[in-house]
């Protein structure tokens, strides 16, 4: 359900983020929370806005890490604490199936929360039930429009809007039949003059298809033709009134819309539209007010966020592109508590933020916020121990009704059904939730043994 992945991503930023903020810079290292893989850099598409268009790309085959490799690579990211991966880059993930299903795997054996996103043009019904089956969290599929006649111009290729959209309703049904919340269906739309009145209409569409969310975010003009497509100033000010239009639809069908021009106070910004390539002055400019050294740190992602290109390197952020780091030499591990890291997170601290942060997305502006926000909040750590042990009584009280039902229904410990037991699943969840997570997350105080020892029994 998509208030499942809300509720994770708020907790993510607003507490992990802030906890862990806290925690480096009292000297206690920690590893990354969040993971983006870039797979592989095929694609079978060539959308008309899309920065494969100016990129000189390498045959991707000539610099791909192997299946083997890339399920390691996950492995030692569970052990090492890693919380959340997004499957991304600038490629369409079910070009090497195989690869992205068995990465999905070794992310859900790790309890770690999946997120990928796709053109959904090649997904196989195998592929989409096995998706279901290990309990993916949220799949984002590219719809840029909701007709297919804008779609397929935007995308360049005839026929893919109805293939798109004909895999939400495959998983939809494979959700159905394992009677299944996850993974959360979210259309993605990249702003543009052709479709920025149209986002109305992406609701019912939503709805229609049965997806729960709708994420918008400004196009970034790589290409001439995005160039062209780039809102213009009398455009950008239709933009509040129809955003509204949006949010009311999506209350009346139940889809949430995430639209990444609005900053936390839910205002307008139309500074975020207008300056799509200007993103490094708009997060210096957000610092000037605080005095702290925590909050007036630019960009947060050094300290929770590693990017894993198809080649191997590894980065704190898609735009970075000199790293030297590589997987094929060092471990994660290595490669996070190293030199390179380390270096930039001194830059960071003394709000040096590098040329190449003016590519940066317009979204990680909203992101930086957040997470200012959740250290202002969360890094009193009496506060976040409130928090727990509300959880906690929460989560004793949900486990309290499932051993009534197993009793009452007399129920064995394990259903070797192709579906889990609504019960299993109960249980499942359980253990994946926030509480689990916190009280792993600060293990040695006396309350994390409590939150341990009652989650086990
Ligand atoms: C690069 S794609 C890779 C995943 C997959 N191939 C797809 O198209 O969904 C990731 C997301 O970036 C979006 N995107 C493409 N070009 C963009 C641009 N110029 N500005 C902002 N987002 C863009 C896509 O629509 C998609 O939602
Ligand atoms: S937006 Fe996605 S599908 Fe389109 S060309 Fe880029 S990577 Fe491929």
């Amino acid at each position: 359900m998509i208030t499942n992945v809300l509720f994770f991503k708020y907790n993510l930023w607003m507490k992990e983020y802030a906890f862990r903020m806290d925690r480096w810079l009292k000297g206690e290292k920690m590893g990354p929370v969040r993971i983006d893989a870039e797979l592989h850099r095929r694609c079978n598409l060539n959308c008309t806005v899309c920065s494969r268009r100016t990129s000189n790309l390498e045959d991707s085959k000539n610099i791909e890490l192997s299946t083997e490799k890339w399920v390691n690579i996950a492995k030692e990211s569970g052990e090492l604490g890693v919380k959340y991966w997004n499957i991304a880059g600038v490629s369409e993930p079910m070009c090497r199936p195989n690869t992205t299903l068995s990465v999905m795997e070794m992310v859900k054996a790790y309890d770690m929360f999946g997120e990928l996103t796709t053109n959904g043009t090649l997904w196989k019904e195998q592929d989409i039930k096995k998706t279901v089956k290990i309990g993916w969290d949220n799949l984002c599929i590219s719809i840029d429009a909701p007709d297919a006649k804008t779609h397929d111009k935007l995308r360049g290729v005839k026929g893919t809007f109805k293939k798109a959209t004909s895999t939400v309703k495959s998983f939809n049904s494979w959700k159905n039949k394992f009677n299944s919340e996850d993974p959360s269906l979210t259309l993605n739309v990249v702003l543009n003059k052709l479709n920025y009145r149209s986002l109305p209409n992406m609701i019912k569409l939503a709805n229609e298809l049965g997806a729960q969310a709708l994420f918008v975010e400004p196009m970034i003009p790589y290409t001439k033709i995005g160039e062209k497509l780039k809102l213009e100033k009398q455009e950008i000010l239709e933009l509040p009134n129809i955003i509204a239009q949006t949010k009311d639809l999506g209350k009346k069908y139940g889809v949430l819309p995430t639209i990444t021009c609005i900053d936390e106070e839910k205002k307008f910004q139309s500074s975020l539209v207008s300056k799509t390539s200007n993103i490094k002055k708009v997060l210096e400019e957000d610092t000037k007010k605080f005095s702290n050294p925590i909050l007036s740190i630019p960009c947060y992602y050094p300290w929770f966020y590693l990017i894993i290109k198809a080649d191997g390197s590894v980065t704190h952020c898609g735009e970075y592109d000199n790293t030297k780091e590589n997987i094929r030499k060092k471990s994660l591990t290595d490669i996070w508590f190293g030199k390179e890291l380390e270096q930039l997170r001194k830059q960071f601290v003394n709000k040096k933020l590098p040329n190449y942060c003016e590519r940066c997305r317009p979204n990680v502006i909203g992101d930086m916020r957040m997470i200012r926000k959740g250290i202002t909040k969360y890094r009193n750590i009496p506060k976040l121990h409130e928090e727990i042990i509300s959880l906690l009584k929460e989560n004793m009280e949900l486990k309290k009704q499932i051993n009534i039902i197993k009793k009452e229904n007399n129920l064995v410990e394990k259903c070797d059904s192709e579906i889990m037991c609504d019960h299993e699943k109960e249980l499942t969840k359980l253990q994946n939730s926030l509480t689990f997570k916190i009280s792993e997350k600060i293990s040695n105080t006396k309350l994390a043994k409590l939150a341990k020892n009652l989650l086990k029994k």
